[in-house]
């Protein structure tokens, strides 16, 4: 859909001339984009939509309601480690599907896709990831394993160690895991993982690791059930290094994740998993089971005491 990419490309231009301290004219923005007034203010609420919070003076022009650090693909690509790639889109449907795709296809070990908004984010269990441009981080990492499908067992709990790791870093504390994959603080989601993989039984795996973390509150997150980083530390966010910073993280647990599975991994799981030694009920494949969380094995599979024994789980999902 390139007509529209087109406008949302250029509504995003629009953003990035906006600034929280001053007020911006349509006319300058009119002038420095080379689009007409009308255009502007178009733009300017196709943005508005999509729960970027911006005040309109009449005769001073646009500013942001809150300050915003968009992303910048080379502030990023600076704080890359060595063998990574970037690409950042303005606008994606889904940085997930569009770089398994592009895997399919032979893309490199290492790539990364980020995503300033993405039109069709995708959650797991088929729902939907809702993040406003300029609120969160939506982005995906390319990983060829050298273990096969088969040996990937934890491997999202692994990415958990890690985005915990990142944003203890910033300052943030009370940082929690829950089983398989969200990262929590006070019981609210922080950030969510879509881990999706191409391979057989037999031959090395690709995973495409997509992470979407609410940075800042924004209309379109429920309020109830997720919180924002910004609301955890006391300091400005810089969304171009704490990506930068999330993905060195990932490349040093995936590193070891490769070398040696989940094991070495765990200790760092479950001393932040948040239902540990809790009564839980858990909705697996084989209908729910109730007992006390005793933790994970070393292969990421979660076990809890029921009146029947010590059951494990493979897939699920967990409630207190
Ligand atoms: C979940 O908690 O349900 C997982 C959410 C994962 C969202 C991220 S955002 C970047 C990547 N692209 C997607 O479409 N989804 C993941």
């Amino acid at each position: 859909m390139p007509a529209m990419d087109d406008a949302w490309n250029q509504s995003f231009a629009v953003l990035r001339q906006l600034s929280a301290e001053d007020f911006r004219s349509g006319a300058e923005i009119s002038r420095q984009l080379r689009v007409s007034r009308a255009s502007v203010h178009n733009l300017v609420e196709r943005a508005r939509g999509l729960g970027v919070m911006i005040h309109a003076v009449p005769g001073r022009g646009y500013r942001l309601a809150e300050p915003c650090s968009w992303l910048d693909a080379e502030a990023l690509r600076a704080g890359l480690l060595p063998g990574y790639r970037l690409t950042l889109e303005q606008v994606c449907d889904s940085t997930n599907s569009r770089l398994l795709a592009l895997a399919a296809r032979g893309e490199a070990h290492k790539s990364v896709l980020a995503a300033e908004w993405q039109t069709g984010g995708r959650g797991r269990r088929g729902r939907a990831w809702l993040a406003a441009p300029g609120a969160g981080l939506t982005f995906s990492l390319l990983w060829r394993f050298n273990r096969p499908l088969t040996a990937l067992s934890g491997l999202s709990l692994a990415v958990g160690v890690a985005l915990a790791e990142a944003l203890e870093a910033t300052g943030a504390r009370g940082i929690g895991l829950k089983w398989p994959n969200d990262v929590l603080a006070g019981g609210a989601k922080l950030a969510g993982i879509l881990i999706e993989t191409q391979g057989d039984m037999l031959s090395n795996a690709t995973a495409v690791i997509g992470v979407g973390l609410n940075v800042r509150a924004a209309p379109s997150l429920p309020e109830a059930a997720t919180v924002a980083l910004a609301e955890l530390i006391d300091a400005d966010i810089d969304r171009n290094r704490l990506l930068t910073r999330v993905l060195v993280s990932l490349d040093r647990v995936l590193e070891a994740f490769d070398r040696h599975g989940f094991a070495p991994l765990r200790e760092a799981w479950q001393a932040r998993h948040v239902w540990q030694g809790k009564p839980v009920r858990v909705m697996g494949g084989a209908g729910p089971v109730e007992g006390v969380a005793l933790g994970v094995d070393a292969a990421g599979v979660l076990r809890i005491e029921t009146i029947d024994g010590v059951q494990v789980i493979h897939a699920g999902e967990v409630s207190l």
